[in-house]
């Protein structure tokens, strides 16, 4: 009886000690709760049941130890029925809660509802891009989410595995070439947050990160129509408007995350910086336009002193318009007359 009084005090201690420490960050989405809930259920029965079993092992070993000069052997025993039934029956129910609590909260995470709002992702080494299909097919480097409602996402990618994952909303998904994942996130706190890759992708694995806000949904339509016509207005026209585009471009295809240029205000150092691509142009002995569109379609072509071939992707002509590449070579090659 003293035995198990020490097992069951210690383990309530411990588990105390566990649950009480923050250890996760706070939640912002539906999915995230039930998570956590999962999470926490899982673990403290863990603790419990180590805790009991170490606590009455150490106990047994102090209180029950031989004594010196004791020779005799133990008292020859049989097992214990009632004994055996307990510790078979407790852990096959804590066992079975647990699968049981995981399904349900599985099913429920990956229930998108009625009125779900799509937001495609594009996954490329190392950046993210997102579309809005019943928005226009809104485009934007940063995701924007209504709070409080369902956003189901499809995810693409462009080259290798990555993975979505925005720790305050717990859940995480696989971006895998050639098939199209999903999962659903529903965020219910409004702020700013951060979508991070969480599958090693290449060298520019750890700067490929997106912002992410969530608005009150009359913000969230705000945004929408307000992001829809800045993304109209840049179409067609003049030099002027081909500059603005490339910068567009620049964004959106994440150069930044691994090329510094000043006028884009990125200072990614993975790939070559790109504030003089007509000196480098004039040493590969090429117009500077020709130059800089060769490095883009095809950048194992001709690379630059000291970067190795293989980590510029090269899904670039596949995965930008030829208006696209056009705009963004006006923009890299703008002010270099
Ligand atoms: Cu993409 Cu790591």
């Amino acid at each position: 009886m003293r035995l198990l009084t020490i097992g069951i005090v210690t383990a309530i201690l411990v588990t105390l000690v566990a649950v009480l420490i923050p250890w996760l960050p706070t939640s912002a989405s539906e999915e995230m709760d039930r998570i956590t809930f999962v999470y926490w259920f899982a673990t403290i029965i863990c603790i419990g049941i180590f805790a009991l079993v170490v606590a009455v092992v150490l106990y047994s070993v102090w209180a029950f130890r031989a004594q010196p000069e004791d020779d005799t052997d133990g008292p020859p025993i049989h097992g214990h029925t009632g004994l055996e039934i307990v510790w078979t029956v407790i852990p096959a129910v804590l066992v079975i809660a647990i699968g049981v609590v995981s399904a349900v909260v599985m099913s429920q995470n990956a229930d998108a509802g009625r009125d779900p709002l799509t937001v495609k992702v594009f996954a490329q080494q190392f950046a993210w891009r997102f579309q809005y299909p019943a928005q226009g097919d809104l485009r934007s480097n940063e995701l924007v989410l209504p709070l409080g409602r369902n956003v189901r996402f499809e995810l693409e990618s462009a080259d290798v595995i990555h993975s979505l994952w925005i720790p305050e909303m717990g859940q995480k998904q696989d971006v895998v070439p050639g098939v199209q994942t999903k999962i659903v996130i529903t965020p219910t706190r409004t702020g700013r947050f951060t979508l991070v890759c969480t599958e090693l992708c290449g060298l520019g694995h750890s700067t490929m990160r997106a912002p992410v806000r969530v608005l009150r949904p009359a913000a969230w339509e705000a945004w929408v129509r307000e992001h829809g016509q800045q993304a109209g207005g840049g179409q067609g026209g003049g030099n002027g408007a081909a500059a603005a585009d490339g910068a567009e471009v620049f964004a959106t295809a994440g150069c930044g995350g691994c090329h510094a240029f000043a006028p884009a205000g990125s200072d990614g150092q993975i790939g070559p910086g790109l504030d003089d691509v007509a000196a480098s142009a004039r040493a590969a002995g090429q117009e500077p336009a020709e130059y800089v569109r060769t490095s883009i379609v095809d950048p194992d072509t001709r690379l630059a002193p000291g970067y190795a071939a293989g980590v510029m992707p090269k899904t670039f002509g596949e995965s930008l318009t030829s208006q696209e590449i056009d705009a963004l070579v006006a923009y890299l090659t703008d002010g270099e007359g």
